[in-house]
């Protein structure tokens, strides 16, 4: 058993996959963070129903009725929270843009999960706008959130190749499989202080990957080994 483990809200607005691969890691008793509370923002939101499955608290502050109020829905959001004894928050597919005030409250507290390889193509539609540029990396990334959109400093990212038959479902399943690995493993660094966010950087006690990618992949660049 993990001999300290933090209390983490999952916050999501949709299908809740991210949240599954967090459940299904939080089940290890080595896990140093326990799933607290799932919250949503839309009552029909599918990974309500994964939470309630797992046994998970769920709460439901539905932003809608505050319109414009951003700062009422993220009072409502806080007392959740705070009713819960959170520590840590793990934006998952939660669609609103929080507020300075809120995100401040949570600095180096609130991780997001993104679709890309951050800095580039933050926003929407990830998938769609790798094709059109024609990068030949894409994946995704989580980071530490801050007041801008996508901005924040980086934790961990997870690069796949554009192969050239893709359409946006194909490109997007395979950086969702990688989301799914990538996010327990961050989620896991911030809870046990490894990583840190330290004067506006991301700070990690993590072993790092050596080696090169690439795609296509020169004949001179061998395949990343554990080794490098
Ligand atoms: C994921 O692609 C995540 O990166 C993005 O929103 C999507 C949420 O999917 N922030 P899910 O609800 O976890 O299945």
């Amino acid at each position: 058993m993990a001999e300290l483990r933090r209390r983490v809200a999952v916050l999501i607005s949709g299908r809740g996959s991210n949240l599954g691969a967090l459940i299904a890691a939080a089940r290890h008793p080595d896990y140093p963070a326990e799933l607290a509370l799932v919250l949503s923002n839309k009552a029909d939101a599918a990974g309500l129903e994964r939470a309630q499955a797992a046994g998970i608290p769920t709460a439901v502050v539905e932003s809608r009725p505050f319109g414009k109020d951003r700062t009422g829905f993220e009072a409502a959001m806080q007392a959740r929270l705070e009713k819960a004894g959170i520590e840590l928050i793990a934006l998952a597919g939660f669609m609103r843009v929080l507020t300075e005030g809120f995100v401040s409250a949570w600095a180096g507290r609130m991780l997001n999960i993104h679709p890309s390889l951050l800095p580039a193509f933050p926003g929407l539609d990830t998938h769609a706008r790798a094709l059109a540029a024609g990068v030949r990396l894409h994946g995704c990334t989580v980071h530490f959130v801050t007041p801008g959109v996508d901005e924040g400093p980086v934790i961990a990212q997870a690069a796949v190749p554009v192969l050239p038959e893709d359409d946006e479902a194909a490109l997007a399943a395979r950086v969702l499989a990688q989301e799914h690995r990538l996010y327990p493993a961050a989620l896991a660094w911030a809870a046990s202080g490894a990583a840190r966010l330290v004067a506006g950087r991301a700070v990690l006690d993590v072993p790092m990957a050596e080696g090169a990618f690439a795609n296509p992949l020169p004949a001179s660049l061998a395949v990343p080994t554990e080794t490098a």
